[in-house]
This record gives C-alpha cells, sequence and structure tokens, in this order.
C-alpha cells in the first residue's frame, strides 16, 4: 500500500496514543461497533484532508469498519501528528500522506495522492481538497458523489464555490452542526489554543494582558479560557453583535491598532486575512507573543513583518524570534499556523467524538441521499444533531428532564396567553 509518512518505526507510539483518544470518545465508538456489522460505506473510497491527530485516527478507523477504502492527507502542513500517521498505516493499513513540517508543495503532492484513489467521498478540513479536486483534477470530478467540510473556513469557501456555481458536488456542513461548531470551535478551541501557547512559551498567563482578535465560536473560547488562567482579556471585533457581546460577557473591547500597543499575548481566531498588520507589529511591547489558531496562516501579516525586522532567530521550538529596527522583538509562535495544532495536540477527544460523530454520520447520510442533494453546501440534518446530543449526554450518564404532554401542548398552542 502506498503511504508518505515519517517514520514507520513511530507506529507503536501512535497506536498508543490513539488508544488514549478512543477512550473519551463514546458517541464515535458506538458508530464504530454499528458500522462494523451494517457496513454502510461498503465499496466506498473516501479521500479525507483532516489534521492527522489521535482523533482523526479513531474517524478513520470507524470509515474503514463501515467498509469504505480510505486515504488522509493533511489539512495543515505543520498539524500531523507523525506517530499517529505510522500507527494508521501499520496497523490500520489506511493509506496516509502526511509529515508533519511538510513544505507547500508537499501539502499539495500529498492532497494530489488522496485524490488519485478516485473517490466517492471527500471529507475536508478547510476546503483545499476540494478546490484542488476542482482546479486541477476536474477529470475525477465524475466519480464524486459528496463530501463533507469539517471547518468555518471551509464552509465560507465552499458556498462562494456554490454561489458562482463552481461546485460540482453536494457537500454537507458539518462545522455548522450545534453538536460541532458550539463544542468544538468553543470548548476545544478554547482549551487547546491556550495548551499550544502554554506548551510553545512556558509563560504565565496570569496577570498578562491577552488580546483575542474575533469574538465568533473560537474567540469566546479562547477569552473564557484566557480569562480564566487570570489574564486581563482584550477582544478586537469588526462585527457590532459580536463585538457586542463580547462586551456583555465583560471583556473590554478595542480596535487593533490600541491593542496592538498593550498587549502580552495575541492571538487571532477570525478566519480573515491580514488582521495583525505592520503598523500594528510596530508599536508591539518588546517580547510580545502573538499567534494565530484561525484556519490559515493568513491572519498575521508576517510577510510584512519580516520587513520591518532587520533579523530573525529561532528561540524555542514554535517560536521565532523577531527583532525589530525599533530594538524591541515580536515572538511569532508556529509560523502564524493554527497554534494549537502545532504546537499542541489539538482539541481534547471528548469534543472531537461529536464533531467527527457528525462526520461519519453525514457520509452515511450522504450515500444514501447524494443523488436529492442539488449541487449547493447542506446543513447537517437535525435529526443527526439531535441524536449526537442525545449519545453524548448518555455517554456521561446525565440525565434530563422529559416535556409533560401538558407542556408539549403549551409550547405548540397560541390561544394561551395572560
Ligand atoms: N484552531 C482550530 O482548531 C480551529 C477550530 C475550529 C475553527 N477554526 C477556524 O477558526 C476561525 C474562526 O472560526 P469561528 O468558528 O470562530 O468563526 P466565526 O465566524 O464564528 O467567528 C469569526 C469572528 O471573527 C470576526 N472577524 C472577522 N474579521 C475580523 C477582524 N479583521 N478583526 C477582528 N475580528 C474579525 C468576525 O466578525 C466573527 O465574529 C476559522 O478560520 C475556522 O475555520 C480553527
Amino acid at each position: 500500500m502506498k503511504h508518505d509518512v515519517k517514520d514507520l518505526k513511530l507506529a507503536k507510539e501512535g497506536k498508543l496514543r490513539i488508544e488514549w483518544a478512543n477512550q473519551s470518545m463514546p458517541v464515535l465508538n458506538r458508530i464504530k461497533q454499528r458500522f462494523l456489522k451494517e457496513k454502510p460505506l461498503k465499496g466506498k473510497r473516501v479521500a479525507a484532508c483532516l489534521h492527522v491527530t489521535t482523533e482523526t485516527a479513531s474517524l478513520m478507523q470507524t470509515l474503514k469498519a463501515g467498509g469504505a477504502q480510505v486515504a488522509l492527507c493533511a489539512s495543515n502542513p505543520l498539524s500531523t501528528q507523525d506517530d499517529v500517521a505510522a500507527a494508521l498505516v501499520k496497523f490500520d493499513k489506511i493509506a496516509v500522506y502526511a509529515i508533519k513540517g511538510e513544505n507547500n508543495k508537499t501539502y499539495y503532492q500529498h492532497i494530489n495522492a488522496v485524490i488519485d484513489k478516485k473517490p466517492h467521498y471527500t471529507m475536508d478540513d478547510g476546503a483545499d481538497l476540494v478546490s484542488t479536486l476542482h482546479s486541477d483534477r476536474s477529470e475525477l470530478i465524475q466519480f464524486v458523489e459528496g463530501g463533507t467540510e469539517e471547518t468555518t473556513t471551509g464552509v465560507i469557501r465552499l458556498k462562494s464555490m456554490a454561489a458562482d456555481n463552481v461546485l460540482k458536488y453536494p457537500i454537507i456542513a458539518v462545522n455548522d452542526a450545534k453538536t460541532k461548531h458550539f463544542f468544538d470551535n468553543r470548548y476545544g478551541t478554547g482549551q487547546s489554543t491556550m495548551d499550544g501557547i502554554v506548551r510553545a512559551t512556558n509563560r504565565l498567563v496570569a496577570g498578562s494582558t491577552f488580546v483575542v482578535c474575533g469574538y465568533g465560536w473560537c474567540g469566546r473560547g479562547l477569552a473564557m479560557r484566557a480569562r480564566g488562567m487570570g489574564a486581563n482579556v482584550i477582544v478586537t471585533e469588526v462585527d457590532e453583535l459580536a463585538a457586542l457581546e463580547a462586551v456583555m460577557d465583560g471583556f473590554v473591547l478595542m480596535p487593533i491598532s490600541k491593542a496592538a500597543r498593550v498587549g502580552d499575548f495575541f492571538c487571532t481566531v477570525t478566519g480573515n486575512i491580514n488582521v495583525i498588520r505592520k503598523e500594528h507589529f510596530a508599536v508591539m511591547k518588546d517580547g510580545a507573543i502573538v499567534a494565530n489558531s484561525g484556519h490559515f496562516n493568513v491572519e498575521l501579516d508576517l510577510d510584512s513583518l519580516g520587513k520591518i525586522a532587520k533579523s530573525k532567530r529561532s528561540v524555542r521550538p514554535f517560536v521565532e524570534e523577531y527583532q525589530l529596527e525599533n530594538g524591541r522583538c515580536i515572538n511569532v509562535l508556529g509560523e502564524g499556523r493554527l497554534i494549537n495544532l502545532a504546537a499542541a495536540e489539538g482539541h481534547p477527544s471528548s469534543v472531537m467524538d461529536m464533531s467527527f460523530a457528525n462526520q461519519a454520520l453525514c457520509l452515511e447520510y450522504m450515500i444514501k441521499k447524494s443523488d436529492t442533494l442539488d449541487l449547493n453546501v447542506h446543513p447537517v440534518p437535525e435529526k443527526i444533531d439531535t441524536a449526537i446530543a442525545k449519545e453524548k449526554l448518555a455517554a456521561m450518564a446525565i440525565k434530563i428532564d422529559k416535556l409533560t404532554r401538558e407542556q408539549r401542548r403549551y409550547l405548540a398552542s397560541w390561544d394561551l396567553g395572560t
């Protein structure tokens, strides 16, 4: 079986870590058991472009249990866990093409390697696989029946493809399931981004000024966790509603031009381009720490930082120190790539349990329904979302109340008022 991973000798370590993750993924495990019996994905080739982490390994095992032939590449050059990639090849016989730190050329070679498998379904995180398939490999689109997309940025890209009438097969926006973004983007990104920043720097967060750019689902989680660690948190926003929400959640809100002067830590989570630019780097305090946890490495304008720096050096893993003409130093983490995956291990398994349960069930749904879905980006069926929430609560042994018949009737009525 063809593959391209760093070192198969890392497989044993990867297997142990995958097992550890599996212990916190009860919902996905139940799906895996059912898939083993029912084989709903039988005969389907799936090309997955996801962060190659322990949780993704569990998802790949689940798809294989369901009868799919799976090939996996990374959705970010710096997010691969090499031991996991090795374990998937060695023990699960899954074709993996991913090496942590691969350059852009290899990254796209790996995407093309999974496309070479002539997938019936794509499972993407950020839409690089889908866009490569549409732009460079369009001769293979005839085999594709549908796809799923994991993240906010990917959904935005795919919606713009659909609006331009260039999307050639239906895609389900897994990100938009409530059991995905309410939890993964908020609690997953919140915790793992702090984890990445702390692992990379080992700096004390308590008492610092921590600037969060973007108060969407990820930003809310990050601001909450930074505050929990004792930081004074400043939020920057461009959207009036999100800004108001941040203010009423008790955060200080100001433009980045002002925040840039006072922050000790900065982290972007906007999904937007050049959020922190030259004029902001130029006024930062000496020793400021700057990171990104949005999907692409475009949120920090590192090209212009390079231009105002007289030199740059690597001071510890995942930390590059830029020495500016003004005598100050700015520390950039993980080359501006999503820091929770670059310097830490990504989201905790318990939260990915729900995201990847959505992936597995949406793939099963697509296989049944792809004929009926138009060439657009579709929501996750509410039934799937609710079933996952129910399963997760059951797995956590948490019971909730049930509506009484009277309450159900009351909630459906209009005639009972004051
Ligand atoms: N690190 C991870 O593991 C991880 C996990 C999930 C999502 N993501 C990515 O994180 C990014 C954010 O996702 P989300 O779900 O929070 O999106 P979202 O749409 O909920 O929030 C983004 C917020 O950023 C704001 N924003 C846009 N431009 C801005 C600017 N110039 N300055 C300040 N704020 C700005 C928007 O108004 C919005 O409120 C996306 O790229 C997404 O794909 C990363």
